[in-house]
This record gives structure tokens, sequence and C-alpha cells, in this order.
């Protein structure tokens, strides 16, 4: 079972960020507990801030059994990565770390939300577990 995780960005600086709401791993240190939670899963972790760069890799999703992203910053401003995802055909979940949607209103607009299959949040990187539980249920 493979399984692509896409972080967007500023997730690069995970450990640096606001802790109380990104919490206080790394990103390599959260991709390998990922890795040490799931053996029998393959993932591939991509992470990039760049949204045309985001939306290739998406375009070209086809051979994993399911999708997990977290688009960041473009959540709340990116159609491109949405139509993306739109047009994306496996089992798809958005993630976020924080409770996105009891911080400030621009971060309440979610223009992805309605083309994955489930968005999960608030729990920093028990977001990415019930995620990837969530893929794993339907593939
Ligand atoms: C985030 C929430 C976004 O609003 C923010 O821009 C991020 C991270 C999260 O994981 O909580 O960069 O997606």
């Amino acid at each position: 079972m493979k399984i692509l995780i896409i972080n967007g960005p500023n997730l690069n600086m995970l450990g640096k960020r606001d802790k109380n709401h990104y919490g206080v791993l790394t990103l390599d240190e959260m991709n390998q507990k990922i890795i040490n939670k799931y053996p029998s899963v393959k993932f591939q972790f991509y992470q990039s801030n760049c949204e045309g760069d985001i939306i290739d890799k998406i375009q070209t999703a086809n051979n994993y059994q399911g999708l997990l992203i977290n688009a960041a910053g473009y959540t709340h401003t990116s159609v491109s990565i949405r139509d993306a995802l739109e047009i994306l055909d496996i089992p798809k979940v958005s993630v976020h770390l924080s409770n996105y949607l009891a911080r400030e209103d621009f971060r309440k607009v979610d223009l992805i939300k309605d083309v994955v299959d489930k968005v999960f949040f608030g729990k920093k990187i028990e977001s990415y577990f019930e995620g990837i539980d969530f893929l794993i249920s339907k593939i």
C-alpha cells in the first residue's frame, strides 16, 4: 500500500514555528514517527513551498492508493490546488496540525474541504495519524 503525504508551505520550518499551534516536532521527526507507526505502509513524503509544484505532484498521484495533504496556507487561498484535488480520483484527506477553525478569520476559509473525503485537524501529529487510519480503512 502506497500513500503520498504532501506538506505545503512553511511546514519545512516545523520545530521553529509556534509550538502552541504546531507542536515541537520537526517535519523529519514527524515523518519518522509516521513510518514507525505504520510499518506495512510505503510512504512518499513530499514538501514544497511552491503552489505549482504541489499541483504537479497532485496531478501525478494516481499511482498511490491514498493522498494525505496539509496544504498549509494554501488551504485558505488556492483555487488551483482545490481544482487539482478535485480531479484526483483516489482516497484523499486534508489534515492540519492546529485547530485552524478557531484561529484568525482568514483561516476559516477552507477551499479544500469539499474536494477531499475528510478533514482532520487540531491534534498536531495525531491529525496525521487519524488521516492515515481513515485512508487505510478506505483502501
Ligand atoms: C496549518 C494551518 C494553516 O492555517 C497554516 O497556514 C499552516 C499550517 C496547520 O497544519 O495547522 O501553515 O495547515
